[in-house]
């Protein structure tokens, strides 16, 4: 095994874990940041984020010396053989792609260059859209080192796949390799080095060309984000025929090889940093270039819509909200993180406050960041039983482990009126209606036999 020195710029969910996945082989992993507080609490063993496994991991990278966070990024550069270039593409207010910060970090790793005189791979791990790493990244690149593509430097754009909530299982367990290479240099570069990453794991690899590759990570994107707009329309179809179920529906249709079974959990919509963000892009690139794509307008559209589900549903068991006490299980736009980010939670919350409701929310470590966002609008409960005391309804959004180990009674001994609207499917409609008012995505009349859920 070759003993590789790698730079990494940008600190996110991907920089971090790449590194992170990196050192643990016993790479020379060096991140960079201009954050000071972030690069002292990296150092320290302490990620700046939730995120599974991680900090023990980085703790035990950090003490063995393999990984390190600097404030000096052309150092990194200088002292490495390839550098990861993995900061945050936001979209603007329009959807379209935000490239500030790439077009940043392409100048700073060309300047860096600029002072380099051995060979250097160069490679855009972030998100970005097609002609981005040829057109933007490229000619940056060259004028700040002054050197040429593929001769002094290689450039490859390899997207990443990585889930949140298992970001550094993903980075050491990758379905797949996608390598997009400006030259064959610079390919062979990097498959090399993967191929001494994951040695006899090595997943199987695609070589393609740059905007192949940029348009890959779109396209796998827009495609789960399709399954899940899908199945929330199934699930919208199901209410609408009784004893429909479309948990059922999704099983059955998983079982075919052609559609698989991930993917297609009905609920309140898709969230999170990624998919809403990437659709948008790429809404936004496609009639850039002269194409209208309807379909992802309309799975945009399904998960815009989707949400307010949940509160149509509060309506029709609750009737008016004004002055009801709402209780929400689970903030984060997944379980397993404390990530916020276009999480459904935000636009319910809001959508009943503007009813009049009032709301306390429970989430075993989203919070904080709510907190920052709702501030002192909402109650904010340190427990599910406690958020449930004195509801009126309660909607789950997030379906964290804990909240799918409530029992009704946890329900009917806690809340004042005993009205349940599950988002995410956890609960069984059949046990649950029984001893409660009961509603829940996807479920079609006639599901909910019990008397408690007579009006
Ligand atoms: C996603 C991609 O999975 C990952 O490959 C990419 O690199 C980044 O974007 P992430 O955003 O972390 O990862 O979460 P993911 O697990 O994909 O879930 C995204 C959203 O879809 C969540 O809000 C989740 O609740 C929702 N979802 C997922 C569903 O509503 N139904 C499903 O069946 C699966």
């Amino acid at each position: 095994m070759k003993s590789y020195c790698i730079s990494i710029v940008g600190t996110g969910y991907v920089g971090l874990c790449t590194a992170v996945a990196f050192a643990t082989k016993g790479y020379q992993a060096i991140t960079s940041t201009h954050d000071k507080q972030k690069s002292a609490s990296i150092n320290k063993g302490i990620p700046p984020f939730y995120e599974l496994n991680l900090q023990e991991t980085l703790q035990k990278v950090v003490r063995d010396g393999h990984l390190e966070c600097t404030l000096k990024r052309q150092e990194a550069i200088l002292n490495t053989d390839i550098t990861f270039i993995a900061v945050a593409t936001p979209s603007k207010p329009d959807g379209s792609i935000d490239l500030q910060h790439i077009e940043n970090a392409a100048k700073e790793v060309g300047q860096a260059l600029n002072k380099k005189d051995t060979y250097h791979l160069v490679v855009v791990k972030s998100t970005v859209v097609p002609g981005t790493t040829e057109n933007v990244v490229k000619p940056i690149l060259e004028k700040y080192s002054c050197a040429h593509c593929g001769v002094d430097f290689g450039l490859c754009m390899n997207p990443e796949f990585l889930r949140e909530g298992s970001a550094l299982h993903d980075a050491l367990n990758p379905d797949r390799i996608i390598i997009g290479e400006h030259d064959q240099k610079s390919g062979d570069g990097l498959e090399v080095f993967y191929r001494d990453f994951y040695a006899e794991k090595m997943p199987p690899l695609i070589r393609t060309n740059l905007p192949t590759a940029e348009l890959i990570k779109y396209a796998s994107n827009a495609f789960l984000a399709t399954k899940i707009s899908f199945i929330n329309t199934v699930a919208n179809i199901c209410e609408k025929i009784p004893g429909a179920d479309v948990t059922m529906v999704a099983k059955g249709i998983g079982l075919d090889k052609r559609i698989g079974p991930l993917f297609l959990n009905a609920g309140l919509g898709y969230g999170g940093s990624c998919f809403p963000k990437d659709v948008k892009a790429l809404i936004a690139h496609s009639k850039t270039l002269g194409y209208a794509p309807d379909l992802l307008e309309a799975v945009e559209n399904v998960n815009e819509t989707q949400l307010y589900k949940a509160v149509q549903l509060c309506r029709n068991l609750l009737i008016d909200l004004k002055g009801k006490n709402i209780a929400i299980l689970g903030l984060a736009f997944k379980p397993n993180i404390d990530d916020i980010r276009e999480a459904r939670s935000i636009l319910i919350i809001n959508q009943l406050l503007k009813e009049g409701a009032n709301i306390i929310a429970y989430d075993p470590v989203a919070i904080l960041k709510a907190k920052s966002i709702f501030k002192n609008k909402i109650k904010y409960a340190s427990s599910s039983i406690e958020c449930l005391k004195g509801a009126d309804c309660c909607i789950l959004v997030t379906e964290w482990e804990e909240f799918k180990k409530l029992k009704p009674e946890d329900f009917t001994k806690n809340m004042r009126q005993t009205i349940l609207i599950d988002g995410r499917r956890v609960y069984n409609p059949e046990e649950f209606s029984k001893k409660l008012k009961f509603a829940a995505i996807g479920l079609g009349p006639g599901n909910l036999k019990s008397t408690a859920n007579k009006p």
